[in-house]
């Protein structure tokens, strides 16, 4: 089936290549991912590491997983050597352990906790889940490596994940199922508990304003919240007691 005709809001769509690299990142941002840390040991036993949203799984009989790491990083020999590393997928309020294993000059492993894993590799705790990986391919990919790895060992925690789309943390949004009517609306407004201000919803409870302009309504009355915006109020309403 041929490709769809673009609709107005794609952009450049039919950029030849060379690509623009900032428009190509940002339809490459579109794809939502998690945030991991990888870690290893680097041959002189020094903890290394780096923080990467480009794991996926790749397999699963036998476990396999991979991410990629750019040519010019200073973590490069490390990872080419080691015969293992772990992948740490982070859990939500962790921005601050993403930016610090993405810094250059630190020391990325200051005032984190680790235990050993295999061949000594440093694992670090209370994140979303583990993978802990023998190292079993490093393929060639333009300006970076991937590795694939063969989890030998992983655990799972009860913690949200972060999230990272267009170069920004964000968190788990899970979709409503379906659209509300523009009548629940004014169902909420009429327990006071949701105001229309020029085409914004403001949420407000005992004369506090909890959220506002979180979502943009067509001013008619026959507007429908989308399923996004059914989801925004099925979080904050709670909060509303
Ligand atoms: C959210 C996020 C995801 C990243 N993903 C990757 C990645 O998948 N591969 C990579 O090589 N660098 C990635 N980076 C960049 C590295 O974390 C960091 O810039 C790099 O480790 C530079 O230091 P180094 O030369 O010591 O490795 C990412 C950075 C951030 C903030």
């Amino acid at each position: 089936m041929p490709f769809p005709a673009p609709a107005p809001n794609y952009l450049s769509m039919t950029a030849p290549p060379p690509f623009d690299p900032r428009t190509f990142r940002q339809a490459l941002g579109t794809f939502v991912t998690g945030v991991t840390i990888v870690t290893t040991l680097d041959t002189a036993g020094h903890p290394a590491g780096l923080t990467a949203n480009s794991f996926n799984s790749v397999s699963l009989d036998p476990p396999m997983v991979l991410w990629s790491l750019a040519l010019d990083s200073t973590n490069l020999d490390a990872f080419r050597r080691a015969p293992y590393w772990a992948v740490h997928v982070l859990a939500a309020g962790q921005e601050q352990l993403s930016v610090q294993f993405a810094t250059r000059e630190t020391d990325r492993f200051a005032d984190v906790r680790t235990t050993e894993g295999p061949a000594g590799i440093p694992l670090l705790e209370d994140c979303a889940a583990r993978f802990v990986c023998r190292a079993a391919f490093e393929y060639e990919g333009g300006d970076h490596a991937i590795f694939l790895g063969q989890v030998e060992a992983f655990e799972q925690t009860t913690r949200t994940p972060l999230v990272y789309h267009q170069g920004r943390y964000a968190g788990v949004f899970p979709a409503a199922p379906a659209a509300a009517p523009a009548s629940s609306i004014t169902a909420l407004e009429e327990r006071g508990l949701v105001e229309r201000t020029r085409g914004r919803l403001r949420l407000s409870a005992e004369g506090r304003v909890i959220a506002e302009g979180f979502v943009a309504l067509a001013e008619s009355d026959t507007a429908t919240l989308t399923a996004h915006e059914t989801a925004a109020l099925r979080h904050l309403l709670p909060l509303l007691g």
